[in-house]
């Protein structure tokens, strides 16, 4: 039997462990954005070291940030090969609405070949599955085949604020020849994908303010503004019912796809578009219908909304008219685009198409930028290859509509290659009520990546399968 066979049956053979760790992982909820839960992401990090620490890293360390801590490791075997670092994400988004699940959003249920939590696919469970692959080799080979450093965090779900800040400070640290990140869905579970572009993304808020307090609608109603109403008419002059953004610089800075990937977008003879559809629940798709789904999702721009706030929304009826709302939106932008010079625009915009009568305000809070990855690259060979050999196809390389904003940073700094391979699925419910992650997919992805382990060894005697380190 060769070593890769050892490894599989590693894994086949202590399967229910893994699926054990991440059931307790699962169990603790680390939800970013909520002040509440600052005890339990502590406590998911330091289950991860624990984690790391039996697997048999030498190195481990939990780092405190102004925000959340970092899980940092890393295994140096031989200077000679090349480096690996891992990222993901420990931290989750909030659940509700909580009352939509089946079962307990932080408890890891087994149901229907799934397991079920929030984080289950985003990300814990594709971590859980990296760290499966690095104890198998660990198991059968006494380590891994090549370097290997992590880095956790969490607070990807909360903007990644501390990471970012930390990233420039520590390039030493971090340095890698490729950077892995499994944080992204395949088409379906016979088709797996690489990733090559993540889209930019901008979070803001739009205020607007009338009268000087809330007001009696019937004394008032007619001649007062609204600023519910005029938040209303400001959206639909944003974007259109035929879905075209009205912020006129950002049409200009749109970049023009190849011909093969347009080609590949109007073909889709995978059927992904349908597949989107289908995981919509609904049969046509609302907004720039004159363009393909994909190029929809992988390179257009879009502003949805996210929320509104404002006016009285309790049971039964009270008239009034609010003094203030709110709405909370974003803008997912090619991965070319800068994200702050678009919030720039959209604040011009946004002022200029805003009705009269009304003050406007329009907050940034947060934006990341998208990266494109270099498909050529040999870190990314290898990993295609990898995911043949597993799943008996080769991935399809696509753009994905979903942003890691790290990825870019890592991309630029550490000018080391970024490898998307994510093992989720279109139905996993990321950030929805039931969120799970398939078991198959799993195990699977854990084969995936000891295999990728293998494969990214530089064998003496052999042309070099990574370029050596500079
Ligand atoms: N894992 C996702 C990114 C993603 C989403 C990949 C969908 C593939 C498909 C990540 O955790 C995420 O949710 N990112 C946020 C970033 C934001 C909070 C800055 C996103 O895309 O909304
Ligand atoms: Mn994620
Ligand atoms: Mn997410």
């Amino acid at each position: 039997m060769s070593q890769m066979d050892d490894i599989n049956s590693y894994l086949d053979d202590n399967f229910d462990a893994f699926v054990d760790h991440l059931r307790q992982w699962l169990e603790i909820p680390s939800v970013s954005t909520l002040p509440e839960h600052r005890a339990d992401v502590a406590a998911a990090a330091a289950w991860a070291a624990g984690r790391l620490r039996d697997i048999g890293f030498p190195q481990v360390e939990v780092v405190a940030t102004p925000g959340h801590p970092l899980v940092m490791a890393s295994w140096m075997i031989d200077e000679a090969q090349p480096t690996l670092l891992v990222y993901g994400h420990y931290d989750v988004q909030p659940v509700d609405p909580v009352d939509l699940w089946l079962s307990p959003p932080f408890a890891g249920t087994l149901r229907d070949g799934n397991i079920y939590g929030r984080g289950a696919s985003d990300d814990k469970g594709q971590i859980v599955l990296v760290m499966a692959a690095l104890q198998a080799w660990a198991k059968v080979a006494g380590q891994p085949p090549i370097n290997v450093k992590m880095v956790l965090e969490g607070e990807e779900e909360a903007g990644g604020e501390s990471l970012a800040a930390y990233l420039p400070n520590h390039l030493e640290r971090l340095r890698a020849d490729a950077v892995l990140i499994c944080d992204t869905h395949m088409v379906n579970d016979l088709q797996p994908s690489l990733i090559t572009s993540l889209r930019g993304i901008v979070c803001a808020e739009l205020a607007v303010f009338g009268a000087r307090s809330d007001l009696h609608s019937g004394s008032y109603g007619g001649i007062a503004p609204n600023p519910l109403h005029a938040l209303c008419l400001l959206l639909s002059r944003l974007k259109g019912e035929d879905g075209r953004i009205n912020i006129a610089p950002l049409a200009e800075h749109i970049p023009t796809p190849s011909e093969a990937e347009r080609q590949l977008w109007r073909d889709d003879s995978l059927g992904i578009a349908s597949g989107l559809l289908a995981g919509m629940g609904v049969a046509e798709s609302v907004g720039e219908n004159d363009y393909p789904l994909l190029e929809r999702i992988g390179i257009r721009p879009t502003l949805e909304v996210h929320g509104i706030v404002g006016g009285f929304t309790g049971a039964g009826s009270k008239t009034v008219i609010p003094a203030e709302a709110v709405a909370k939106i974003s803008m997912r932008l090619p991965s070319e685009l800068d994200p702050q010079q678009v919030f720039t625009w959209l604040e011009e915009a946004a002022q200029t198409l805003m009705p009269r009568g009304y003050r406007l305000e329009v907050r940034c809070l947060h934006s990341g930028r998208g990266m494109s990855a270099n498909p050529d690259h040999p870190a990314v060979h290898l990993a295609a290859q990898s995911v043949e050999a597993v799943f008996g196809r080769p991935p399809v390389f696509l753009r994905e509509g979903g942003s890691i904003p790290i990825a870019a940073l890592f991309s630029e700094l550490m000018a080391a290659p970024v490898v998307l391979l994510g093992f989720g699925l279109p139905d996993d419910e990321v950030h929805a009520p039931n969120e799970k992650f398939s078991l198959q997919q799993f195990r699977q992805g854990m084969k995936t990546v000891a295999h990728y382990l293998g494969r990214l060894r530089r064998e003496e005697n052999f042309s070099p399968a990574m370029p050596p380190p500079v």
